[in-house]
């Protein structure tokens, strides 16, 4: 029996297909590749099919696959302007998974990151007043900054930094238009400010460079990783890395867990604001948990089950990677149809995460999915996919867990929160392939008059 291609999803006529399409409203156009087509379907990103998997069964030949037949560091051209040459994606695959999985993520590690993490909210909270407002999308990818660089690169690297690095950080994260399909390296504004970031980022950490030459660290204790970069000779005794390859180096390092874990930060808030009965329950159960005295780094190891239960509705309502992608290099049945070699395949956290027959009343925010018995999060492992699933699951997931209970233990400890814009105002920007929030996304904050030891 021949196979057929998966069907097409209707418009695309424009000679970029439905790139437009996908660079405004890229969920609806997916929800209507499900709809029209069903688990197995495509569209057309420039000269490419993708084919864009849903559903549990067509998910899981997706998360299941090997390199070898399903590549990942081939689907994701924005990445390799940002990251630069030779580093991660534009490396050999062994390499990639050698600086991907990094020795920071050890369970080991976690009890002095949460230590780092709760200083790190603290020290921006120490700019508030008694009451005033926040842009969310600012003070959160600001906050994971510091956060991210601190426990993945090292407390001496963060001390040399200040928002001026977020900054550039967040141009580099608007870099990354779906345009790259075309060209990664159009002569657009957006792919324009992301090459000037980058080379202003590379500018910041030469001068750090230059400081830690001029001082060597004192010790082993005094040493981070830029220390470590830093000393690496080749044969010649030459500097074994530029300043643009270690700056390549933290920024793949922070990539992944920085605008997912803040933006997830940003619309827990938001969510826990849309429901007040949820933010009651939340905050009853943080001020039991904390009333006699306990550190953050205590709690946030441990389980939190109504705060963990809202992070989790937020990412299945919200995940910060809508669509993760693959090149195919071989040929596939799945689902009754036929994959080329050289397809994009695609699988969708954001269309998958609200299928109806794996999450009833999808629509729903409602945290009580995931409180025993019910665990819908375990009973879908294919359908339920913030965090991706299988071989190439997050390896962060864990840390960012850990991270988002301990922000929220201080925040909802001390704080008051109001939405500041209407509760439907609160939106994506889905312009860029990396979603954050729309601005304005203001919220207002008031010390709370009744702290938790009371
Ligand atoms: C992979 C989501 C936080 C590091 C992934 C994937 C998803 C994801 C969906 C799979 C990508 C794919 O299949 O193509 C998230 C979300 C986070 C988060 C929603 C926060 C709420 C983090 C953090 C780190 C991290 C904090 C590191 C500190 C990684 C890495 C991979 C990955 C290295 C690649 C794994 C591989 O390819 O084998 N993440 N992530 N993530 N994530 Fe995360």
């Amino acid at each position: 029996m021949t196979l057929v291609k998966p069907r097409a999803v209707s418009g695309g006529e424009h000679e970029h297909g439905h790139l437009e399409e996908f660079r405004t409203d890229p969920i609806a156009l997916m929800a209507r590749v499900r709809e029209e087509c069903g688990d197995i379907g495509s569209f057309r990103l420039a000269d490419r099919d993708v084919i864009l998997l849903t559903g549990a069964q067509a998910n899981e030949f997706f998360f299941r696959a090997s390199d070898d037949e399903l590549d990942q560091a081939a689907a994701y051209p924005f990445m390799k302007p940002i990251f630069g040459e030779g580093v991660v994606f534009d490396a050999p695959p062994e390499r990639r998974k050698e600086m991907l999985h990094n020795t920071a993520l050890r369970a080991e590690q976690m009890r002095g990151h949460a230590t780092t993490i709760a200083r790190e909210v603290d020290r921006m909270l120490a700019r508030w007043g008694d009451e005033g407002e926040i842009d969310l999308l600012e003070f959160f990818a600001e906050l994971t900054i510091y956060t991210s660089s601190a426990c993945l690169i090292g407390t001496k690297f963060r001390e040399e930094l200040d928002d001026r690095f977020a900054h550039l950080y967040h141009e580099l994260e608007r870099g990354t238009d779906a345009y790259c399909y075309v060209d990664p390296y159009a002569p657009i504004e957006s792919f324009r400010r992301r090459d000037e970031a980058r080379w202003e980022l590379v500018k910041l950490v030469r001068h750090i460079m230059a400081g830690r030459l001029a001082n060597p660290p004192t010790g082993k204790d005094d040493r981070d990783m830029l220390d470590v970069l830093v000393s690496v000779q080749d044969e010649q005794g030459r500097p074994r890395f530029s300043a643009s390859e270690i700056t390549g180096i933290f920024i793949s390092m922070m990539f992944a867990g920085h605008h997912t874990t803040s933006g997830t930060a940003a619309w827990t808030i938001i969510e826990l604001l849309r429901h007040p009965e949820v933010l009651e329950q939340v905050v009853t159960e943080l001020d039991t948990l904390y009333a006699d005295g306990s550190d953050v780094s205590f709690h946030a190891l441990r389980q939190i089950p109504h705060l963990e239960a809202v992070l989790k509705e937020a990412l299945r309502l919200h995940p910060p990677l809508i669509i993760l992608m693959r090149v195919a290099r071989e040929e596939f049945e799945v689902c009754g149809h036929r994959i080329d070699p050289g397809d994009l395949v695609a699988a969708s956290p954001a269309v998958s995460n609200r299928i109806p027959e794996s999450f009833p009343d999808p629509e729903r925010f409602d945290p009580s999915r995931y409180l025993d018995p019910n665990q819908e999060d375990l009973a879908n492992r294919w359908t339920w996919i913030p965090f991706g699933a299988g071989r190439h699951r997050c390896v962060g997931a864990a840390f960012a867990l850990m991270q988002l209970k301990a922000i929220f233990s201080i925040l909802l400890r001390d704080w008051e929160f109001e939405l500041a814009q209407p509760s439907d105002s609160y939106r994506n920007d889905h312009s860029k392939m990396v979603v954050q929030l729309q601005q304005p996304c203001a919220v207002r904050y008031r010390r709370r008059t009744r702290p938790a030891s009371s």
